[in-house]
């Protein structure tokens, strides 16, 4: 088996286990997968191929120091982690509630190697220059402050670290479109303004080296070099 099929394994496990959200977010439960395929046009092929893009910026048996923001319930990212029992994992969430999960779920994996923090993106509780690397898995289109969230990430990533991660990008899938501005903006999940993948190309660009961007469907990928 390699890393990839261990991580889409166990995340499959954790999902079906779990509540519609993360049954979702998973591609795992017949009603997760069929609001993903509704609302993001996403089944569980692509959804695998988004997960594995992105977790392929972290190399294998990585050992440095990774901060992830937002952690969530920790549907996506628990596998990922005990893949690199070596590394000096920070998890962070505003909601305590959706963290006491990922905390949850990473005892029951065994994991020790990750800190949990609950806290605000836009005020990160870390020194300059503290992480190799930052994820950020679906956050940016939920913060409140953006702007803020972007100067935070950067400040604490260290010079040469990675900064990569995922989230929704408006203009690339119309029915996606519809669905977050009818629904998930006026329920308070999302929060305009929403990047575009040629702005967010345009910011990454001009704020760090090697930044690269792929959309699958609405779901922009990226990573890049401070
Ligand atoms: C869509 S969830 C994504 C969670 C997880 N990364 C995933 O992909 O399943 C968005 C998360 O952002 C968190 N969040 C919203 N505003 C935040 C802020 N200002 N600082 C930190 N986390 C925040 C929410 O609590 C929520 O857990």
């Amino acid at each position: 088996m390699t890393r990839k099929d261990d991580i889409r394994g166990a995340y499959k496990q954790l999902g079906k286990s779990a509540s519609i959200y993360d049954g979702m977010m998973t591609c795992t439960t017949t009603l997760g997968t069929a609001i993903s395929r509704i609302v993001w046009g996403i089944g569980p092929e692509k959804n695998a191929a988004y997960l594995d893009w992105v977790f392929e910026q972290i190399p294998e048996g990585f050992a440095g120091s990774l901060l992830e923001v937002p952690v969530g319930t920790g549907v996506l990212t628990m596998p990922l982690y005990a893949t690199l029992p070596d590394a000096q994992v920070t998890c962070l969430d505003y909601s305590a509630d959706m963290m006491a999960r990922a905390q949850g779920r990473a005892a029951g994996m065994g994991l020790v190697n990750i800190d949990f923090r609950q806290g605000d993106v836009g005020a990160l509780p870390f020194a300059d220059e503290s992480f190799d690397v930052v994820l950020s898995m679906n956050g940016f289109h939920a913060f409140p402050d953006k702007e803020a969230a972007y100067a935070e990430t950067y400040r604490v990533l260290k010079p040469g670290g990675t900064f990569c991660g995922c989230f929704f990008v408006e203009g690339e899938f119309a029915r996606t479109d519809w669905f977050i501005n009818k629904f998930y903006v006026r329920k308070g999940f999302f929060t305009p303004p929403f990047e575009t993948r040629e702005s967010l190309t345009r910011r990454l660009t001009s704020t760090y080296s090697s930044a690269r961007v792929t959309c699958f469907n609405s779901i922009a990928c990226f990573s890049c070099v401070k």
